[in-house]
């Protein structure tokens, strides 16, 4: 049996580009665009039209240019915001627009000072009126992850009758555990009358790095979109990120689920992004970082070196990145020592060898990482009969 498919809904070049220092102008934003439809996203939300006349543009230049992704922008239940952002996707062979409206109580109470009723209609109101735009639109119930369940039920079921295509349930604050997000879906995957007509849709923050775990928590409940960014940025802790969701299902195969990514420029696009938003890449950061397949302690090296299946649970060409890399720090042992060495020319003899770790432990204590030439100055003064 084929696997189920799970768009990839990628805001990098809105949730993602709205956070302080990641401001890019219309040129950048197309070429990351143009990037983000070669690597298979399935929706590319290119910005919020109504927000600024260069936002506008960005959205206008991105939907000519896409070829196979929807291009999608976003609106407030506002009609004005509507129709900006119709006509900044006149061009866009598949146009969305994402409209919506906070539902919790919260919200309700201190953004809209209003009440829940008057906020379904408003929703409603919305989606009717994007539909006479375009034929796709999907809902945001904003902050849907601390939204009283029944309500948001109540709320999804409305705006399917409108014509929503995309039910986008945003666990907008990052507040949600994984088991409390996937049984909202799973609640709105058996409460919601007309639900097969609508794809449920997952939104996370990452405020308590819950981000990732909650999306999946999601999919495996029944969601079959994902919206995420590239590297996780996003509004203050940042979005789900693409690349972790995407690789998820991939080492998974029990999920039986699957996304159109090719994986193979996961890597680049991280960099591209990375580089064109001055946001640097923690490198600790899952699949990305720059130490994501960097093995440094002696016992993971060791292991590494016999079969990389030891402790790479992912073939690194499968995102992009060479090979893994073997670092040499005082934490490394012999094998990691012999392997480096022998990769520089040096093919070491077992007393050779020793001879040379006690050298290369002395070297290492007093440097964070030894490379390629430190390996020829430890072997050449090491006296075991090696000069160049
Ligand atoms: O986090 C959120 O709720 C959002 C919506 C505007 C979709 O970004
Ligand atoms: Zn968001």
């Amino acid at each position: 049996m084929g696997k189920d498919k799970v768009h990839i809904f990628d805001t990098t070049l809105r949730d993602g580009e709205q956070v302080p220092g990641c401001k890019l102008d219309t040129e950048q934003k197309l070429v990351i665009a143009s990037r983000l439809d070669e690597l298979g996203v399935d929706v590319i939300e290119a910005g919020f039209p109504i927000s600024s006349p260069g936002d506008f543009q960005s959205v206008e230049e991105i939907a000519k240019l896409v070829k196979n992704a929807t291009v999608c922008g976003l609106t407030r239940s506002v009609e004005k915001d509507i129709e900006v952002a119709a006509q900044a996707l006149k061009y866009a062979k598949r146009p969305r627009i994402h409209t919506g409206i906070g539902t919790s109580d919260s919200h309700i109470t201190h953004k809209f000072k209003s009440n829940r009723e008057d906020i379904l209609e408003r929703a409603v109101a919305a989606v009717k009126y994007a539909k006479k735009f375009v034929e796709d639109v999907e809902f945001y119930a904003e902050d849907a992850g601390r939204t009283d369940n029944e309500y948001l039920a109540r709320v999804c079921e409305a705006v399917i009758k409108a014509g929503a295509t995309v039910l986008n349930i945003p666990d907008t604050t990052g507040y949600c555990l994984p088991e409390e997000y996937g049984a909202k879906m799973k609640y709105l995957k058996e409460n919601v009358t007309g639900i097969d007509k609508a794809i449920l849709s997952c939104h996370c923050h990452n405020d308590l790095g819950l981000a990732t775990a909650n999306s999946i928590a999601g999919v495996i409940n029944g969601a079959r979109q994902i919206e995420c960014t590239i590297n996780g940025i996003g509004e203050r802790a940042g979005n789900t990120s693409l690349e972790e969701v995407v690789m998820i299902m991939r080492q998974h195969p029990n999920l039986n689920l699957d996304t159109n990514i090719n994986s193979k420029l996961l890597y680049d696009t991280s960099l591209m992004v990375s580089q064109k938003m001055g946001m640097p890449v923690q490198p600790n950061k899952a699949i990305v970082g720059t130490n994501a397949f960097a093995h440094s302690s002696g016992i993971h090296q060791d292991g590494v070196i016999k079969n990389r299946e030891t402790y790479e649970i992912i073939d690194p060409a499968e995102v992009g990145v060479s090979e893994s890399s073997i670092v040499l720090t005082a934490r490394s042992g012999r094998a990691a020592l012999a392997y480096r060495a022998k990769n520089v020319g040096y093919e070491l003899t077992k007393l050779q060898l020793d001879k040379v770790y006690q050298n290369f432990l002395k070297y290492a204590d007093r440097k964070k990482e030894i490379e390629d030439n430190d390996i020829h100055e430890i072997i050449e003064t090491s006296e075991v009969g090696i000069k160049s």
